[in-house]
């Protein structure tokens, strides 16, 4: 993992880099000379850009680390055979996560919708090349959350069925569509706000995916292959979301792991995990035909329609290659430059019942005075403050027996240490849930009706 570490490095400045999204020969050699210097810093340990909003600007598809090579034979993702598509059968579940769902609808996951962490790791690989530590950790937590930790099972959609539960958890069993808070959050690319939406986080609010679309240029045909998404536009579009959801949502709250990483990390998924790959473009590009498919959109902008479940991988469609997978310092990377670059992203606290009343709480009283809103993007910092935060914050939603927390905390500690440990955790990255506890959306949890998806 330290070599990977010194391979994937943190963001560099990169003033007056020209933009390198989208890779083409002479970018290429760019990519290259950038991957050479953010090692050289990230051996200084300089975390935080002079120029955030250049790098964020210079990223390419592939995130920290461009994505020099491509290999046709080892990034082509097969969607026949075994891996042929198909719409999920009635007791087959799906649900808020459109990588989960395609992956599920090709067979990488089980059909089901009902996974082990090991399915997980391997699932996710294949399909995505995502390393295996996230795909471990982002599963071991919704086991530990929303699973069953006695079968090690946890579902993509709603709740487990005949799940026998464990004893003292009341929110054991419920599935990553009823996580609210503790894993899914508000102001996500194209989910409902779940207080805005009668508790239902997991359906997709077309008019946000509308929003998104447009994004990424001006073809308005229902093939969509003039758009081109970028982490840049992403991390600008998630700050502008964000400002809605204060105005639209009374409930409107961020600040647990949910909302300060899992969110902003799914809005670098849809970059770093969705785009294709070719020679030509070896880092990738992600257009709107290749976006629509892996969200289950049909149809025109202005008229799209959800086909809910019915996420698909685009055929002939190249993942990142295996030399090159998204790995969890990398994830951290990017959320982290999310923030920098715009600080208006970094919210944390909450609407206090009526639209437009945002109170903020600082990072100091998050954290204890451990950081600030700049130390937190020092060195390891802000990767040592959000992994713990995902194991501190358990407590919080997982209300209980202690020996069923400590069980669950235990479960999740084994996929978080080897991350942790790898990190340099100099000071204690303390959480102090107790300032969200005045917000009123933090406390809301809807637990789902069975809602399945089932037609
Ligand atoms: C074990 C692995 C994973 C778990 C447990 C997981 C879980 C989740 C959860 C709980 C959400 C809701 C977050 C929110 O409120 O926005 C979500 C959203 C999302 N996830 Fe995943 N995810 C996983 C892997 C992936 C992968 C591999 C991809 C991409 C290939 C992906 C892409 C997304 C996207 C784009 C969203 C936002 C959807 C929207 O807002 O419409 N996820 N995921």
């Amino acid at each position: 993992m330290r070599i990977l570490l010194l391979a994937v490095v943190l963001p560099v400045p990169v003033l007056g880099f020209p933009s390198m999204k989208n890779a083409n020969p002479e970018v290429l050699e760019r990519a290259a000379k950038l991957a050479d210097r953010t090692t050289a810093q990230y051996v200084r340990r300089q975390s935080i850009p002079s120029d955030p909003l250049g790098f964020s600007a210079s990223e390419t598809n592939c995130g920290p680390t461009p994505c020099l090579t491509f290999d046709e034979a080892d990034q082509l993702v097969s969607t026949t055979g075994d891996h042929a598509y198909a719409s999920p059968a009635v007791d087959e579940i799906r649900g808020p996560c459109p990588g989960l769902n395609a992956a599920a609808n090709h067979g990488y996951l089980p059909r089901s919708g009902i996974v082990s962490v090991k399915e997980a790791i391997l699932g996710l690989g294949a399909a995505y090349n995502l390393a295996p530590e996230v795909s471990a950790l982002l599963a071991a937590y919704a086991v530990a959350v929303d699973g069953n930790i006695i079968e090690g099972l946890w579902s993509i959609g709603g709740p487990l069925p005949g799940d026998p539960g464990v004893p003292g958890l009341i929110r054991n069993g419920q599935g990553i569509s009823y996580s609210h808070n503790n894993f899914e959050g508000d102001s996500s690319i194209a989910r409902f706000d779940a207080y805005t939406n009668n508790g239902d986080a997991h359906s997709l609010d077309i008019s946000k995916f509308e929003a998104v679309y447009a994004i990424g240029g001006n073809d308005t045909s229902e093939d969509g292959f003039g758009q081109r998404y970028t982490l840049d536009l992403f991390r600008q579009h998630r700050e502008q979301v964000q400002n809605d959801a204060i105005v639209s949502n009374p409930y409107f709250f961020t600040g647990a792991f949910s909302t300060l990483f899992v969110v902003p990390g799914a809005y670098g998924f849809v970059i770093t995990l969705m785009s294709n790959h070719t020679a030509e473009e070896p880092s990738g590009y992600l257009d709107g035909y290749n976006f629509k498919s892996f969200f289950g959109i049909s149809g025109a902008p202005g008229s799209f329609v959800w086909n809910k479940g019915q996420e698909r991988i685009p055929d002939n469609w190249y993942r990142r290659p295996s030399t090159n997978q998204y790995t969890a310092v990398e994830v951290a990377i990017d959320v982290a430059t999310g923030y920098v670059a715009y600080p208006g992203s970094l919210k944390i606290g909450g609407n206090t019942g009526t639209p437009n009343s945002f109170v903020g709480v600082s990072v100091e009283n998050l954290t204890s005075g451990v950081y600030n809103a700049e130390t937190l993007f020092e060195g390891d910092n802000f990767a040592c403050f959000v992994f713990n935060v995902a194991k501190q914050g358990l407590p919080d939603f997982l209300q209980g027996a202690a020996s069923a927390l400590n069980n669950a905390t235990a479960f999740l500690q084994q996929y978080l240490s080897p991350i942790i440990s790898e990190l340099n955790c100099s000071q204690l990255a303390q959480y102090d849930a107790g300032v969200l506890n005045s917000f009123p959306g933090y406390h809301y949890s809807p637990i789902g009706p069975d809602n399945n998806y089932k037609k």
